[in-house]
């Protein structure tokens, strides 16, 4: 299965791919330093062609929040237009929109699904 990494050239993205290789996957280190830019769109389409899954663990290169926000924001529409263009792929994991979600959810208390937020994850 075609799955591309996004920020698979990082520290978590590299290890992914290393994993899912081992697993037997096509994995696609996407990054800017591998001509895929989530931000521009640049080399996206080409990435997405014949991919089933796309897996987002970039990271923004500034931490000051509206820089964050507008990382991700801008991002994360430019993944799922392109996903939406390129036939074929069905699942998108964002693994920062789960973190975002295990801190809210722990924060508020609230459970999802039947789970109970551990304090811990
Ligand atoms: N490291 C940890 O211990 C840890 C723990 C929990 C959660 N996380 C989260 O996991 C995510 C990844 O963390 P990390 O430590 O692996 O970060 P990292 O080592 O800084 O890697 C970030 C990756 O994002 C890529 N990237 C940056 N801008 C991009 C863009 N415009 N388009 C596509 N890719 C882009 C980088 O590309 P290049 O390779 O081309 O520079 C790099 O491959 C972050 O959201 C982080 O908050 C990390």
């Amino acid at each position: 299965m075609k799955i591309v990494v996004i920020g698979g050239g990082g520290l978590i993205g590299s290890k992914l791919v290393t994993k899912l290789r081992e697993q037997g996957h096509e994995a696609v280190a996407a990054s800017p330093k591998s001509g895929v830019n989530s931000l521009t769109g640049e080399g996206l389409a080409e990435a997405l062609n014949g991919a089933s899954v796309v897996v987002d663990v970039s990271n923004a290169p500034s931490w000051d929040d509206l820089a964050v926000m507008q990382f991700f924001e801008t991002s994360t529409r430019n993944l799922l237009t392109h996903e939406a263009a390129a036939a074929g792929v069905g699942h998108h994991v964002d693994e920062n929109l789960c973190r975002s979600l295990r801190r809210l959810l722990r924060a508020t208390g609230i459970r999802l699904l039947g789970l109970t937020m551990a304090a811990s994850s």
